[in-house]
């Protein structure tokens, strides 16, 4: 049975491939921050050797994206350098690596599905970390695989079903921006697609395919449109007791420090050619809110 390592085991995202990794036939080794440091080198070189991991699934980031405007060099330091000392051990293992980046190092512009050899030009000190990173995985390791997702989402940490939640429990009308698109995508399916891709690698003898995928949720909303799918749902569900009136709103009257991206589509025929991965089917995802909601 290959044993996968998996980074950052306590987000979004390290979680749900923690929870799956068995069901695709792999033993696991899910480090949580506190068990492995992937900031401090030996660490991770020592945590290599003696796991011995058929494949490395790093799902550890910097991901407070306005806060990195001003933190930029810890941002950095885990979004890139760590990403980079991960990749060098794999490198030296001679096992894949596979990583995960994002929407924001594209320049977000226009309303086309972003592709994978689009033009990058993150907006925001966040997306240029991450950008910064898949270089430093893929120039240190040859077998790495870059997935660039949006707008993540699940049961467990914070994300932005949680937030509506717990506004909507106090608040009968709400102002959502209605200019930036995207597809928020399940963090259960990025930790499927990932699972897939590893053993799909690890049971070629001459994969040919490394490099970087993108990957999100269909169909494509506003955060507005995404907002009231949410408290649609949570009505219907009985989580909010009365309805939510979504004011649709300019980003432009939602000052943040970072600057987001007015398009987060990304084109998802690269990783249905090469995996035959089907987009996140975020409705599906959000069809029982019960997990999601606050106590
Ligand atoms: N969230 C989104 O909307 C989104 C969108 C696009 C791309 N992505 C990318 O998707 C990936 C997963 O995101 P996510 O939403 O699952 O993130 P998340 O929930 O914020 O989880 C990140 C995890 O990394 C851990 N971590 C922080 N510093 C660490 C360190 N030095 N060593 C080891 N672990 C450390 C955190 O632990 P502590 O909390 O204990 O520090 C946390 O459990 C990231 O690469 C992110 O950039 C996310």
């Amino acid at each position: 049975m290959p044993k996968v390592l998996i980074t950052g085991a306590g987000g979004q995202v390290g979680y749900k491939l923690s929870a799956l990794a068995a069901g695709y036939g792999f033993s696991l080794f899910a480090a949580g921050h506190a068990d492995l440091d992937i900031t401090d080198r030996s660490q991770v070189n020592a945590a290599i050797a003696r796991e011995l991991p058929d494949v490395i699934i790093n799902a550890a980031a910097y991901t407070a994206v306005d806060k990195a405007e001003s933190d930029r060099d810890a941002a950095y330091e885990l979004n890139c350098r760590s990403a980079g000392y991960l990749a060098e051990a794999a490198q030296k293992a001679r096992i894949p690596f596979l990583h995960i980046s994002t929407d924001y190092v594209y320049p977000g512009k226009g309303t086309a599905p972003e592709a994978e050899d689009d033009a990058t030009a993150p907006a925001n000190v966040y997306g240029q970390t991450k950008l910064d990173g898949e270089k430093a995985a893929l120039d240190a390791c040859e077998r790495t695989l870059v997935m660039r997702t949006a707008w993540v989402f699940c049961e467990h940490g914070n994300n932005f079903i949680k937030t509506m939640l717990r506004l909507g429990r106090t608040h009968a009308e709400l102002r959502v921006v209605d200019d930036q698109t995207g597809g928020p995508t399940y963090a259960g399916d990025i930790a499927k697609s990932l699972l897939r891709m590893a053993s799909a690698v690890l049971g070629s003898s001459d994969f040919a395919g490394y490099g970087i995928y993108n990957y999100c949720g269909s169909p494509f909303v506003t955060w507005r449109e995404f907002a009231e799918a949410i408290f649609s749902g949570a009505l219907s569900q009985g989580i909010i007791k009365q309805a939510v009136k979504v004011t649709p709103i300019p980003s432009s009257a939602y000052p943040t420090p970072a600057v987001r991206p007015l398009n987060s589509r990304l084109s998802m025929e690269k990783i249905h050619r090469v995996f035959g991965i089907s987009p996140s089917d975020w409705k599906a995802a959000i069809a029982d809110l019960r997990g999601y909601a606050p106590a």
